[in-house]
């Protein structure tokens, strides 16, 4: 049997591969007007920073790594998420102690250990940004802003903000006890009851029916908040509103990572299935010092671009018929002599900025044309023996099928005049 690629993941192959370009590009336009400076992190980190970034008790630490040793007997893991790298990147090249915010964005493969099933992968892309070094409500809100600009910009409608409030060190200490208080008096399993004690927020998160009918009357968090959180989240609230960014209040909404603090959202979008969030994030103001630098209030999110695109296939934006025809030009050589001559003429037209292919392989007639009309070209240059003696080539309109000699030292300036509507 042929190797097939591990489970849960797969290829992106043409014409598909084309919309996962383009779904990067379109997420990524808004941050990059807004300031954001591109970073490229390894691959693989130390264990430690995301057991110490991501959090211990995390399903991302604790089942989802993909960790590893290397030859020197290192423990390496491939990166489940971006943002626990970016700030020890920050931390590490002193790029906090210039302006702040640090703004950064970013574009690359996350690997977890999960569940393969449609829209959950474990090898997938993100696109993120992170605002790193204030703490001001304006950024929460100029990052939600980005990030539903983004998937404006690829004509999504069906995308929709949730917005939570996780509270920050003075409130949410007195929350997580009246949420340990009422878990522990619930009829749950012992796994469940080990999470209450250790990470109290994620059992609201617990999907099983049986543990959500219990959950019903769960201290909320936004009971719970100081007045800075309060009225942090609600100049939040207003600026997405003055933003025209519409939004609905979640007090349920739990994000998988220890480090948030205060903001965080979700953006879901309902043709997904049970795997619904595109893209999330929020306020991290803890995370620096957890990974041992200075205080550095934060805020950030990562968007899924396979779930994106499968949320673009799902309001139909994303059919093949879309796919951009891949070249404008392409030769049909007939012989030898051609062959060169093609190959060259191919060179020059690139050059010169048209898009061209030719026929490979020395295909007859037939064949080769077949392969102009596949092409997605708008023109075809025939090159045959009698054409060479003649000095020059056919070329032959592909929609309407008519077709003219042309002198060889007139192609390249013929195709760009007439591809130029
Ligand atoms: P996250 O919610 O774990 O957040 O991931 C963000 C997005 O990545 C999800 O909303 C989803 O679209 C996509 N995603 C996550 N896991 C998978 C998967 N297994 N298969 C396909 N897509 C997936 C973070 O990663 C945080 N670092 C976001 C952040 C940045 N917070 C602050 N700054």
């Amino acid at each position: 049997m042929t190797l097939q690629a591990p489970k849960g993941t797969f290829d992106w192959l043409p014409p598909r591969s084309e919309q996962a370009l383009a779904v990067r590009e379109a997420l990524t336009a808004p941050v990059r007007r807004a300031g954001y400076g591109y970073i490229e992190t390894p691959v693989f980190e130390d264990t430690a920073l995301f057991v110490r970034g991501v959090g211990e008790s995390t399903d991302i630490v604790s089942k989802e790594m993909y960790t590893f040793e290397d030859k020197g007997g290192r423990s390496l893991t491939l990166r489940p998420e971006g943002t626990a790298s970016v700030v020890r990147s920050v931390l590490q090249h002193g790029l906090h102690n210039g302006q702040l915010p640090v703004k950064l964005w970013y574009s690359g493969s996350q690997f977890r250990y999960e569940r393969a099933q449609k829209g959950r992968y474990r090898h997938f892309w993100q696109i993120g940004a992170e605002a790193l070094g204030a703490e001001d409500p304006a950024l929460d809100a100029e990052l939600i802003v980005l990030a539903a600009d983004g998937y404006a910009g690829l004509g999504l409608t069906g995308v929709r903000l949730l917005l939570n409030t996780l509270g920050d060190k003075e409130c949410r200490p007195g929350y997580r006890t009246a949420l340990q208080d009422f878990l522990r008096a619930l009829d749950l399993d012992e796994p469940t009851r080990q999470r209450i004690e250790i990470n109290p927020l994620r059992v609201l998160d617990d999907k099983r029916p049986e543990v959500q009918a219990q959950l019903a009357g769960a201290p909320l968090v936004v009971d719970h908040l100081c007045e800075a959180c309060k009225a942090y989240h609600e100049e939040v609230r207003s600026l997405l509103t003055a933003a025209g960014v519409a939004y609905t209040d979640d007090p349920r909404l739990v994000r998988g990572l220890d480090y948030y603090t205060r903001t965080t959202f979700e953006f879901v979008h309902d043709g997904l299935g049970s795997q619904s969030a595109v893209g999330g994030g929020g306020r991290y103001d803890g995370l620096s010092e957890m990974l041992g630098g200075p205080a550095l209030p934060s805020v950030g999110w990562a968007l899924g671009v396979d779930r994106t695109l499968l949320a673009m296939e799902a309001e139909g934006l994303a059919g093949a018929e879309t796919a951009e025809s891949r070249v404008q030009v392409y030769g049909v050589p007939l012989g030898e002599e051609a062959r060169r001559r093609m190959f060259l003429l191919m060179t020059e037209l690139r050059r010169a900025g048209l898009d061209a292919d030719m026929s490979f392989g020395g295909k007859g007639v037939k064949g080769a044309m077949k392969g102009a009309d596949r092409s997605g070209a708008s023109y075809a240059v025939i090159l045959g023996e009698r054409d060479i003696a003649a000095g020059s080539a056919q070329v032959k309109d592909l929609a309407s099928g008519d077709q003219t000699a042309v002198p060889l030292a007139e192609i390249v300036t013929t195709l760009k005049e007439r591809l130029k509507k």
